[in-house]
């Protein structure tokens, strides 16, 4: 039997991206370098087939075509995000006049074409010369950060209501000081916890501006990566182990954001093994008085956990994973391409545990999507089949509507991404866009689940 799932009125459709992912422009008209730009230089292998950030889909030339095509998909939302080395070169000093250019054109292209714009200021993008003095170990590049998160609000404020302090904080922590996948490309523990630290402070210090400010309806917020953690049993070791990932994965930042608070059982591990961060006594009152106005949940698959089989090395560098194992569910369906479990009821716990432990802020889902290799072969009469994407979105949403119908407040949906774009080490390898691009030429196709998306967001909801 066929079901209706429709959602609430003024429901936010559309999708994410970031600016070193679609941009292109990497050197022009005065950007500075940020640490993609950088590494890339120094360690060109380290990319997917030798690509870099120079290479993608040339947003920074094209906005005014792809705004129109997300009118076509039905967006009435859409979340991008500032390059911080292209609005201030260097992380500090002038502003780019240029890049403010760019940007108004993006804001006031979007708002003609009836799509409200989301905008980022930090997603993974660190001027190198910020990051050569420590990144957000340094207190110096919070300040800074704040400031450029105040010209960011004094220069598009007037127009932007919706803005993102971090995307994804935790992923530069993981990928840049212990797991290899984002420059500084080092492992040490402590530098870890204090640049996450400083990731906090950042964000606060931001939202202490925004208030300041005092911009009419607009809000500002946080997009974090959370994954529900499931222990393997009910046995007391897994269900630690399970406890201890979510301290690490998922409160380090969703408690100082929302709660204005650390979880005061991740302040006792650091301080068990003497990894607590340098902080001060006023710190924790700036985070306390600057929690987000909203949330945003990007989900893309749970965590699966077991008790640790074999003691760590005492030697070893420490990392979260000395209290956990990481496991695969017999059993359980995998996306081939990108490794990751797809399990739709995944973003129903999440929302229902916000509802129930962080107050039912105002959130909404700011990624999910399917990354997919090869998806070429997948081609007939002229566009990409991806039939396995548009049933990824549909069943999630699915989880979604049932979370709001037993009231959670979920305000949209934006998948990842508009466009096939570049991703990090992994390039062009997954593509997740509603839009297929050819790097040669530029040429963007709709994909089928593009024309699905469309239907879906013009009727707000969908019948299954
Ligand atoms: C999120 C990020 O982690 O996942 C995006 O916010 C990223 O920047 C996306 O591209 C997909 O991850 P990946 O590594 O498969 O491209």
């Amino acid at each position: 039997m066929s079901k209706e799932y429709r959602f609430p009125e003024g429901f936010w459709w559309g999708s994410a991206t970031s600016a070193v992912q679609i941009e292109g422009a990497a050197d022009e008209d005065g950007k500075g370098m940020n640490v993609w730009d950088y590494w890339y230089q120094k360690e060109p292998n380290r990319f997917f087939n030798g690509i870099g950030s120079q290479v993608t889909s040339d947003f920074y030339h094209r906005y005014k075509e792809d705004i129109k095509l997300m009118k076509e998909l039905g967006h009435n939302s859409f979340r991008f995000s500032i390059s911080w080395s292209r609005l201030i070169p260097g992380g500090t000093g002038k502003v780019n006049e240029k890049a403010v250019e760019f940007y108004n054109n993006v804001i006031n292209e979007l708002l003609e074409n009836g799509i409200e714009p989301f905008a980022t200021l930090f997603h993974f993008d660190m001027p190198i010369e910020m990051q050569n003095i420590g990144g957000f170990e340094n207190r110096k590049v919070v300040e800074y950060f704040a400031e450029y998160a105040k010209t960011c609000f004094e220069l598009f404020g007037d127009r932007v209501k919706r803005w993102i302090t971090f995307n994804e904080p935790i992923v530069p922590v993981l990928g840049g000081y212990l797991y290899n996948f984002h420059y500084p490309d080092i492992v040490d523990f402590k530098r870890a916890v204090q640049f996450g630290y400083g990731t906090v402070l950042a964000s606060a210090r931001a939202i202490e501006e925004f208030k300041k400010l005092k911009i009419n309806d607009a809000k500002i917020g946080i997009v974090l990566n959370l994954s529900p953690v499931y222990p393997r049993s009910n046995h007391p070791a897994d269900l630690k182990a399970a406890e201890l990932a979510d301290l690490f994965h998922n409160r380090s930042f969703l408690d100082p954001s929302v709660k204005g608070e650390y979880p005061k059982e991740l302040v006792e591990v650091l301080k068990a093994y003497n990894h607590l961060p340098e902080y001060k006594e006023e710190d924790l009152e700036l985070i306390k008085d600057n929690t987000v106005q909203y949330l945003g949940v990007n989900y893309y698959q749970p965590l699966r956990v077991k008790a640790k089989e074999n003691m760590p090395n005492p030697y070893g560098v420490f990392t979260p994973n000395w209290f956990y194992d990481e496991y695969i569910m017999p059993g359980r369906r995998m996306n081939p391409y990108r490794g990751w479990e797809i399990y739709e009821k995944g973003i129903y716990d999440l929302l229902k545990r916000i509802k129930d432990e962080y107050g039912n802020i105002e959130c909404f889902i700011s990624e999910n999507g399917m990354g997919v290799e090869g998806e070429e072969r997948f081609i007939k009469d002229g566009i990409i089949q991806d039939d396995y994407r548009i049933e990824f979105i549909k069943e999630h949403l699915k989880w979604v509507h049932k979370a709001i119908e037993e009231g959670c407040n979920v305000k949209g949906y934006h998948v990842w991404t508009f466009m096939d774009n570049w991703s990090w080490l992994n390039a062009y390898k997954n593509r997740y866009g509603l839009v297929a691009i050819d790097l040669k030429t530029q040429k963007r196709t709709i994909k089928k689940s593009g024309y699905w998306f469309k239907e879906v967001a013009e009727n707000n909801g969908f019948v299954d």
